[in-house]
C-alpha cells in the first residue's frame, strides 16, 4: 500500500480474494498506483483550489490522481503555467495530470514540452468530451470516430514524453453504444502504447445524463492487457468500492459527486479498512450520516474558498468559480438550491464567506445519498 498506511484487521475481513479491490486485483499496481481512486478531469471546477481541497481531505500516506480540466492543445504553447488559472499547480504538486484536448502534432509536442516543466504523473487525452465547439475541430470524443487516427494521437503524445499516458474515452461515439467498436477501438489506443484506459460508459448523445453501463467497463477491462478504469455515476464510497470487485475495473474515476462529498477518497478509504485519517484529522471524523454531510459541506467550501483566494487574485474568478461548484455539488443537500442561490447573491469573497456560514449555522443542511443525473 502507499506510504505508510496499512490496510487494518477489519478490512481483512471486507477483502475478495488477495486483494482489498477485487479477486484479481488493480492492474493500476503495475503503474505504481496503490490507491485507484481518482477525480475526473472537469471543466470550470478541477482547479488547483479544488484539487487542493480534495487532498486536504485525503487519509495521509494514500496518494490519489487528479485531473485539470480539458486543455487546448492550440493554446497551451501560448499561455503561462503561473498566471493561467486553468494551468496553476500547487508547490510539490505531482501527483496531477493534466488532459489535453487536441489532435496535431505540431500542438501536442510544445504543450508536452511546457507541462513537464511543472512535473505532472502522467498525460491524458480527451476523447470523450461532446460539446459542439470540440467536435468542430474533431477533438474530444470525435476521434472516437477514427481509430487509426486516435492512435496516431496516441503515439504522438507517447513519443514527446516518458511519463504515463491515458486515455479518456465514452462508450460510443453517437447515439448508442457498441461493443465491438469499442472492444476494436480500445485495441488500436492498447498497441499505439496507451499505459492506461478510462471508460465513461455513456454514448456522446447522452452527455452526461442518466445512469452509466458499468458492464461495457467489464468488458473492456476483460479484453485488454492495459488498465481500464471506470467513470460515471459514481456517487458513493460503495458504488466506487462496486465498480472494482463486481465489474472488474482497475480503478474507480469520481467526478461530480467529488464536488458533493469532497470527502469521498476518506470514505473509501475507511470502507477499504485503511485507518489512516487525513493529515490534523482524526478517523472518527469522516463523515458519515447526512447530517455529518451537511455540516462538512459547509466546512469544505469555506476551505475551498480559502485555497481559491490563495490561487486566484481575481475576485470576480473567484466567485464564478464557487458558484459553478455550488451549483454542480449543492444538489446533493437538502437546501441545495437555496444554497447555491445565496452564492449568486454574495458580490465580494468576504460576503460569499459570512453567507456560507450564516447559512451553516441556520440550516440543518443534510445530504441525499444519490441524486438523478437529467
Ligand atoms: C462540468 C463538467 C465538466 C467536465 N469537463 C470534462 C473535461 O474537461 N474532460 C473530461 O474528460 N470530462 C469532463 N467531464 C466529464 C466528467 O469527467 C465525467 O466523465 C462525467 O461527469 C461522468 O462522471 P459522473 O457521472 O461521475 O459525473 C465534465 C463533466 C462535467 C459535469
Amino acid at each position: 500500500m502507499n506510504g505508510d498506511v496499512e490496510l487494518t484487521e477489519s478490512a481483512g475481513a471486507q477483502t475478495d480474494g488477495d486483494s482489498p479491490f477485487g479477486r484479481s486485483g488493480t492492474r493500476m499496481k503495475t503503474l505504481g498506483i496503490d490507491f485507484p481512486f481518482m477525480i475526473a478531469p472537469m471543466v470550470g471546477l478541477t482547479n488547483v483550489a479544488f484539487r487542493e481541497l480534495i487532498r486536504s481531505y485525503t487519509p495521509a500516506g494514500i496518494k490519489i490522481l487528479t485531473f485539470t480540466e480539458m486543455l487546448s492543445t492550440r493554446r497551451l504553447p501560448d499561455e503561462k503555467l503561473s498566471t493561467t488559472n486553468e494551468l496553476k499547480t500547487a508547490d510539490g504538486e505531482d501527483f496531477f495530470i493534466p488532459q489535453l484536448l487536441g489532435n496535431e502534432e505540431e500542438y501536442i509536442a510544445p504543450s508536452v514540452r511546457k507541462l513537464l516543466t511543472v512535473n505532472p504523473w502522467g498525460f491524458d487525452i480527451n476523447m470523450g468530451c461532446p460539446v459542439s465547439h470540440t467536435l468542430r475541430h474533431n477533438w474530444g470524443v470525435r476521434l472516437m470516430g477514427d481509430k487509426s487516427y486516435a492512435a496516431r494521437v496516441v503515439e504522438w503524445t507517447k513519443k514527446h514524453s516518458a511519463r504515463p499516458v491515458s486515455v479518456k474515452l465514452r462508450g460510443g461515439q453517437g447515439d448508442s453504444e457498441s461493443l465491438e467498436y469499442l472492444l476494436e477501438f480500445t485495441e488500436a489506443l492498447e498497441n499505439a502504447g496507451a499505459d492506461w484506459l478510462t471508460i465513461h460508459p455513456r454514448p456522446r448523445a447522452q452527455q452526461h445524463k442518466g445512469t452509466a453501463n458499468w458492464q461495457l467497463v467489464r468488458e473492456v477491462a476483460r479484453a485488454r492487457k492495459i488498465p481500464v478504469v471506470g467513470n460515471g455515476d459514481i456517487q458513493t464510497a460503495a458504488d466506487a468500492v462496486s465498480l472494482l470487485r463486481d465489474f472488474e475495473s482497475d480503478g474507480a474515476m469520481i467526478a461530480r459527486a467529488a464536488t458533493a462529498r469532497p470527502w469521498i477518497v476518506w470514505q473509501i478509504a475507511q470502507k477499504l479498512g485503511y485507518s489512516t485519517p487525513p493529515a490534523g484529522r482524526s478517523s472518527a471524523e469522516c463523515p458519515s450520516t447526512p447530517q455529518e454531510e451537511g455540516r462538512e459541506y459547509i466546512r469544505a467550501c469555506l476551505t475551498l474558498l480559502g485555497f481559491m483566494k490563495i490561487y486566484f487574485p481575481q475576485e470576480d474568478y473567484c466567485l464564478e468559480k464557487f458558484r459553478f461548484f455550488a451549483a454542480t455539488g449543492a444538489r446533493w443537500y437538502q437546501f441545495g438550491h437555496a444554497f447555491w442561490k445565496m452564492t449568486t447573491k454574495a458580490k465580494t469573497i468576504t460576503e460569499l464567506h459570512d453567507s456560507i456560514e450564516d447559512f451553516g449555522n441556520k440550516f440543518e443542511h443534510p445530504s441525499f445519498e444519490r441524486v438523478k443525473f437529467l
